[in-house]
């Protein structure tokens, strides 16, 4: 099961930049572009970097090791968006000043 939780403050993310947070054992990726907040799967599905590391522009961070681009908000991979590679995308809410996602528990 999961659920909502917070994981930062409103105003903790620069515009147009990303943050790791660990949620349920899993590294999340919360970026804060053109005003709202987006989180996916932190964990670049080609060899584990860092997404929230990269440099975001125009809806899509580029992963700072090999440069492959994924969309903030559904976590594609926009440079083979037929292949169906993402990362995944998780839901975001604001709760007064809190940002929460809702992330399922990583498998055992
Ligand atoms: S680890 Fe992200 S593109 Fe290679």
């Amino acid at each position: 099961m999961s659920e909502f939780v917070s994981i930062a403050k409103v105003g903790d993310i620069p515009e147009g930049e990303g943050r790791t947070y660990p949620v349920n054992g899993r590294l999340v990726g919360l970026f804060f572009v053109d005003g709202e907040y987006f989180a996916i799967n932190d964990l670049c599905p080609h060899m584990g970097a860092s997404l929230s590391a990269g440099h975001v522009e125009d809806g899509a961070v580029t992963c700072p090791w090999h440069a492959w681009r994924f969309c903030v908000k559904d976590g594609l991979w926009l440079d083979n968006p037929k292949s169906n590679v993402k990362t995944d995308s998780y839901e975001v809410r604001i709760e007064g000043e809190d940002i929460q996602v809702n992330v399922p528990n990583a498998p055992e």
